[in-house]
């Protein structure tokens, strides 16, 4: 199959519609240039007739000397391409000039009634050379006579130089909109080859770049625009990839580091039993601490592939809150918290409920893990017209404001909760995020450093 540039194509359009154009037009001004020479030609043949007409009527002989001059120069050059007849009333020649003998016009009567009447007859026909001759019948001497006077006519030479002249302009005007059309395409395709050349140069490591945009507002702005838009997007996700992996590795490295430190210490004398237990323990908390990690990695990646299948189902949200309460009484009372249920309505949802168990469980952990020793944790569930909206609350360290737009990215923790003695991935957040908004729902934030936090989510409820 042959595959036409977009340029190609252009052109072979553009010629298409031009050379069409182009015929149409040099068909039409043929007719009507052979139109308006027949008419000078009847135009002529009627003048002539006329005058014939006339002198005939001022003197009787007039006919008789005008029919003895054209005999007698029967031999003549013009004799071959003039020709004069005159018949009587009903059709028979009295009188036939000229060479053209025998290709006289017949007329049927009822032709030369309506001759007779007024009506001049005009008609074209082959004489012995085979031009075309063109003939006007016309009632004379008050209608007891007519005569034939016709014209061979030469404009047959004339129409066809017309032809040949319209033909050649025809031929340069097309190849000129040939290469007119080739040079135009190319004007317009121009901006695109320069976009190509652009885009070729950027590369991953370039993702910086962006596309010239001109000043004027057309069809190729719009589309450098759009590209322009798809490298931010592409950039920012970019650089998202390689955050994520850094900081993924940072997270698993250091767990990693402290498991084999440990163990090296712990290779390299004999120790009793004791001691290896305290080792192997301390090495099965932080394997827990990766495990953690790479589990909510695991689960964020699946959530990014769109791999995640979430399984809704009716569930009382009253139910989870104080199950998950009751989970973190133990932690809450060895650090001296006090976790309380200030309001629990009971208020369905369509969720998930190892989700929305998750979603809790990292919020109450959070709130009981970033507040110090006295301090308090209370929850609250309330039904509001159409949500079911969930309060966590505590009085702990809080968020400050440069750090509060960063807590639910991937890996984010703020100063104080890395100095403080709590483990964290840093993911808790982002899950959250992923949970509620796949529930459709929101979630949302208050702090204040050093006074505590308020999470709030809302769910649609059912
Ligand atoms: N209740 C809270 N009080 C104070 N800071 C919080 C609270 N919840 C979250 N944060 C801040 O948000 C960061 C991200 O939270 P999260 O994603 O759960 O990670 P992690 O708990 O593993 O540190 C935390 O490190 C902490 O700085
Ligand atoms: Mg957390």
């Amino acid at each position: 199959m042959i595959t036409w540039t977009i340029r190609t194509r252009l052109t072979f359009w553009y010629t298409c519609i031009f050379g069409g154009t182009l015929f149409l037009f040099g068909v039409l001004t043929y007719f009507a240039f052979s139109y308006v020479n027949s008419k000078s030609i009847d135009i002529g043949l009627k003048e002539e007739a006329d005058g014939i007409i006339h002198y005939a009527q001022l003197s009787k002989d007039y006919l008789k000397e005008y029919i003895e001059r054209i005999s007698n120069e029967s031999g003549e050059e013009w004799a071959h391409e003039k020709y004069v007849a005159i018949l009587d009333n009903t059709g028979n020649i009295q009188f036939i000039s000229g060479d053209i003998k025998g290709n006289y016009l017949p007329l049927s009567s009822h032709q030369i009634q309506e001759i007779l009447s007024g009506k001049k007859y005009y008609k074209t026909v082959k004489n012995t050379k085979g031009h075309p001759l063109r003939i006007i019948t016309m009632s004379m001497n008050d209608g007891l006579q007519l005569i034939q006077v016709g014209f061979v006519f030469k404009n047959n030479k004339t129409s066809k130089t017309f032809l040949m002249m319209l033909m050649s302009l025809g031929g340069v005007a097309i190849i000129g909109s040939l290469l007119g059309g080739r040079w135009m395409a190319k004007k317009a395709l121009d901006p695109i080859d320069q976009m190509i050349r652009e885009l070729q140069n950027i590369e991953t490591e370039h993702l910086n770049r962006r596309l010239t945009i001109g000043p004027v507002k057309d069809e190729i702005h719009k589309l450098a625009n759009v590209i322009n838009g798809m490298l931010s997007r592409m950039e920012d996700s970019f650089k998202q990839v390689r955050q994520f992996t850094a900081d993924a590795s940072h997270e698993l490295r250091t767990p990693l580091a402290i498991m084999k430190t440990g163990i090296e210490v712990a290779l390299r004398k004999s120790r009793n039993a004791l001691d290896y237990q305290q080792i192997l323990a301390n090495t099965l908390d932080d394997l827990g601490r990766l495990s953690k990690i790479v589990e909510n990695l695991f689960l964020l990646a699946r959530a990014d592939a769109r791999r995640y299948e979430i399984h809704r189902e009716r569930m009382n949200l009253s139910t989870v809150i104080t199950d998950i309460s009751d989970q973190f009484m133990i932690v809450a009372e060895a650090k001296n918290i006090s976790v309380s249920i200030e309001k629990a309505e009971d208020v369905f949802i369509e969720g998930d409920e190892l989700l929305i168990r998750m979603l809790f469980f990292n919020l109450i952990d959070n709130a009981v893990k970033y507040t110090s020793q006295k301090g308090s944790v209370s929850l609250a569930l309330h039904k509001e017209n159409g949500f079911a909206r969930a309060v966590f609350k505590d009085n702990g360290i809080g968020i400050s404001q440069e750090e509060m737009p960063h807590i639910f990215d991937r890996f984010y923790r703020a100063n104080k909760a890395r100095n403080a003695d709590t483990r964290g991935g840093g993911l808790g957040l982002s899950i959250c995020q992923w949970i509620v908004k796949s529930h459709h729902g929101t979630i949302s934030v208050q702090s204040a450093l050093h006074k505590g936090s308020t999470f709030t989510v809302t769910l649609p409820s059912c």
